[in-house]
């Protein structure tokens, strides 16, 4: 991978987007980020809150703006290679930013758990993350001619992509349908989710999103990508860690075999 591309604002952004994962990493052990149920503070989080759908949408909806400004500024961008990681990213961004957040089931009385410090802690990431891979696909890197799509890192990069894809939106839905469509105040938040990844971890969509984004760098093979894929290994591996204290200590008969995210390990 090409550490040094020689745009110095590129190169610049890239190491102080990378000291930022530590400092995420470091405040991990503190807590997880203000949103959900589980994770939001309730009252004793005072900051402005948001309902769950608005949030997520106006975190993640950057995702799919700055990326295909930056991608198409770029002298490479009506290659075909640059193009499908286009693709890639905007199926991605619509599902996390759009398709998610609209199909999510609220429960009565939780409407505003999303904290406005994670939208802009998320636009940070979103932003930096745009440029990083925007740029780089369609403009720094030099690799991605056709013959990229033989190269075994685009061939084993893809099929992990897929793999963690597929189980992130499968898990999304199992999780979605344990609540009603229309939930009555007196439904449980809160089930025991099982089936599909849930057999093996109690995070199978975080999971599924470490994977799609390790499949992501190793596809594009760029610093960028690892950047992404670093900043939501720093998120969801801590998160799911709480996530799985948190069955444990509210269900009595959570199943004791499965692990946090990473099957038989953690
Ligand atoms: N790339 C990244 O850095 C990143 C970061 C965060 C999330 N994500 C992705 O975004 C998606 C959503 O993440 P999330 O953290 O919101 O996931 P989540 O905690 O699993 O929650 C998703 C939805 O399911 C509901 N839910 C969760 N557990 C439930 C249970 N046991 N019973 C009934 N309903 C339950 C939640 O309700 P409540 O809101 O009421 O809790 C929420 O509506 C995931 O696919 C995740 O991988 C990616």
């Amino acid at each position: 991978m090409q550490w040094y591309t020689g745009n110095t604002l590129y190169d610049s952004l890239l190491i102080g987007g990378f000291v930022y994962v530590i400092l995420i990493l470091v405040g991990s052990f503190f807590g997880t980020a203000a949103y959900g149920g589980r994770f939001s503070g309730g009252k004793r989080n005072k900051g402005l809150k948001l309902h769950a759908k608005t949030g997520w949408v106006l975190m993640e909806i950057p995702g799919l703006i700055v990326f295909p400004i930056v991608f198409f500024m770029g002298s490479k961008s009506d290659q075909v290679v640059p193009l499908f990681f286009l693709a890639i990213w905007m199926i991605h961004y619509a599902n996390r930013a759009l398709i998610t957040p609209l199909l999510m089931r609220v429960q009565p009385g939780s409407t505003s758990s999303f904290s406005f410090n994670v939208v802009i802690a998320g636009w940070i990431t979103i932003f930096l993350h745009g440029y990083f891979n925007a740029a780089y696909i369609s403009e720094l890197g030099d690799q991605y001619t056709a013959d990229w799509f033989n190269d075994p890192r685009f061939q084993i990069g893809i099929v992990i992509y897929l793999i963690g894809f597929i189980l992130n939106i499968h898990s999304d839905s199992i999780l979605r349908n344990l609540r009603s469509k229309n939930p009555s105040p007196d439904e449980p938040r809160y089930k025991i989710p099982y089936g599909g990844g849930f057999k093996f971890v109690t995070c199978p969509q975080y999971l599924g999103e470490i994977l799609s984004f390790t499949g992501f760098a190793v596809m594009t093979w760029n610093l960028g990508a690892v950047f992404v894929l670093a900043m939501t290994m720093g998120n969801l591996i801590p998160r799911a860690y709480y996530t799985h204290r948190w069955f444990h200590k509210n269900f009595e008969n959570y199943p004791k075999e499965r692990k946090a995210v990473i099957p038989f390990i953690f």
